[in-house]
């Protein structure tokens, strides 16, 4: 049975690095602020099989605040596509407004957990096309 719980830096390095840095040092794989961030993971069987971090960095948008900044989502590759990125991804959007620079590939994985994309692509040096997308409770009616 998966499970979510927050982690410590240290712990999702490892995972972080296979998948979002293939074959660049290990260091590129740590991001500027990672301290001071918090950090999410998914279990199973005490294996860590999905990671991602928020980094306190407001945007506005349409006159709404997105206090926090979603970066380095990682499914470790052997469980991709089994729906456990989607489980973490939806329990961190308990902790309200949400936005994050989206690998173009990732684009409908957050579109299907109700992300918004917000402006043109762009190209973020190193890493590849992306596109901002913001995520937002739904007001009640
Ligand atoms: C994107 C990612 C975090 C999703 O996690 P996951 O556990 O596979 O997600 P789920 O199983 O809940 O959802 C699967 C959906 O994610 C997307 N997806 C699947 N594999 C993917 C991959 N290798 N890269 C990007 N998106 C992928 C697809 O839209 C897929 O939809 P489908 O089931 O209709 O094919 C994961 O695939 C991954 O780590 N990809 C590589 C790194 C990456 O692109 N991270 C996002 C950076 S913004």
């Amino acid at each position: 049975m998966a499970h979510c719980t927050l982690i410590r830096p240290d712990q999702l390095i490892d995972l972080r690095w296979r998948v979002l840095r293939q074959g660049r040092p290990r260091e590129s794989a740590v991001f500027p602020g990672d301290a001071q961030a918090t950090h999410h993971g998914l279990w199973q069987d005490e294996q860590l099989l999905v990671v991602l971090s928020l980094f306190s960095n407001p945007i506005v948008h349409n006159g709404a605040i997105y206090p926090q900044q979603l970066r380095g989502m990682a499914t470790d590759p052997v469980c991709q596509g089994q729906g456990l990125g989607s489980q973490l991804l939806i329990e961190v959007q308990s902790l309200g407004p949400l936005w994050c620079n989206a690998r173009l590939r990732a684009r409908t994985f957050y579109a299907r957990a109700g992300w918004q994309a917000i402006g043109s692509e762009f190209d973020l040096p190193k890493v590849g096309p992306h596109q901002r997308m913001v995520w937002a409770p739904k007001p009640c009616p």
